[in-house]
This record gives C-alpha cells, structure tokens and sequence, in this order.
C-alpha cells in the first residue's frame, strides 16, 4: 500500500526536526568534552589523523555533489546522475562529520579565540544545511531524471543554489580556520 503524500511530508518533516537535534547535541558534547579533555600527545597526533581524514572524506563528498548540482545546471549532466552521485556520498558526508566532532573533541579547541568560534559556527551550519538538503532532495526526487534545471521554477532553482553555496561556504570556512588555527598555533 502507497502512503499518502501528507503522511509522506509529515514523516520528513519529523526525521528532520530529529535530525536538527541530533546535530545540536552532537555540537554541544563535542565542545563540552573539547574543552575539558586534555589528552596525551600521542591521543591528539592520532585525533588529529582522524580529523583530517575526515575533512578529506566529508569536504571530497561535498564538491563531488556540488559538482554534479552544477554539472546539472550547465546541461552536462541529468538529475538522474546527479540523485545517483547524492545516494553515494551522503552517507560519506554524515561519516565525516561524526569523524570531525569525535576527532575534534581530542584536539583541545581554543573556545576563547574568535576564530575557532567562526569555525564552529560554520560546522554548525554545515551540518544543519545537511538535514535541511533533505527536504530538497525529497522534492528533487519527485521531479523527472531527465527534467532540466533551467526548466524548474526560479523559486525552486534559487533554493538548488542557496543550498549548495551555503554548503561549500561553511566547508571551505571550517578548513581555512582550521589551517589557520594550526600554523598559528
Ligand atoms: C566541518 C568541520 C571541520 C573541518 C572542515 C575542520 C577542518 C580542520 C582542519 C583543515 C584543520 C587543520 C589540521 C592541520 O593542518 O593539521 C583542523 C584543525 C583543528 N580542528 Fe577542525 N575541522 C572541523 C571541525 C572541528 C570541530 C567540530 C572541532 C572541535 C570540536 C575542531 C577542532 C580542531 C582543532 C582544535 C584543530 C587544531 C588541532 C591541532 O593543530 O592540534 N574541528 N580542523
């Protein structure tokens, strides 16, 4: 038997509100362990191979996808290659997120320093961006493989780009600080 379309959207609506709370914790465990941990150099050294594998997987996940989105746009690619590309690296991105606020809990972040605090802002926003995405490729899956992006409404093309921009806006913030944060340390 097929659920109806209302009992469809309210079901997502409430996996994401779950989603959005699940993010907030996780954030607010990572730094309330972070700034209490101090851990042998040895914990660090290896937290801090974790964490940068994980900006590998995570911000590697992020532009392949937004990649697609734009190849996508252009009339390189279809919808259909692009939902195919979103299925195999959302769950690489949820892993690499776990993987950057276990890992970042072992590397003693510096709450006092405005910077680390734009950083974490921005992780923030990165992983709430990603429970709010789903609403969109709930929608996106709706629509036909081979519609093209030019063809949706710009209401619809506006939220494909706000999404993506904010995405790899918040990725990109989180490493540059997070360079920074090291070299200066
Ligand atoms: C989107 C999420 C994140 C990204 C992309 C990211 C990225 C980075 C990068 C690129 C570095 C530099 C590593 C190096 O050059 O050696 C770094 C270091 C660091 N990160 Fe993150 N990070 C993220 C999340 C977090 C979180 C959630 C925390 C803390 C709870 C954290 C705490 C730290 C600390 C303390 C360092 C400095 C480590 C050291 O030099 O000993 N990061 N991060």
């Amino acid at each position: 038997m097929t659920t109806p379309l209302i009992e469809r959207h309210r079901r997502s609506r409430h996996r994401r509100a779950l989603g959005y709370w699940c993010v907030l914790i996780a954030m607010y465990a990572s730094l309330a362990l972070g700034s209490t941990l101090r851990p042998p150099a040895g914990i660090h050294y290896s937290a801090l191979f974790v964490h940068l594998a994980s900006v590998i997987v995570g911000l590697g996940a992020a532009v392949l996808l937004e990649f697609y989105g734009l190849q996508w746009a252009r009339g390189r690619a279809t919808l259909d290659d692009l939902r195919r590309i979103e299925r195999s690296v959302t769950g690489l991105a949820w892993l690499a997120i776990a993987g950057l606020l276990a890992s970042g809990a072992l590397l003693e972040p510096d709450l006092a320093d405005p910077l680390t605090d734009i950083k974490m802002l921005a992780v923030l926003i990165v992983a709430m961006n990603g429970v709010a995405m789903t609403r969109l490729t709930g929608e996106l899956a709706r629509l036909p493989g081979s519609v093209a992006f030019a063809r949706l409404p710009q209401r619809f093309r506006f939220w494909c780009v706000w999404s993506a921009s904010v995405s790899q806006a918040g990725w990109w913030t989180a490493v540059v600080i997070g360079m920074l944060n090291t070299s200066s340390a």
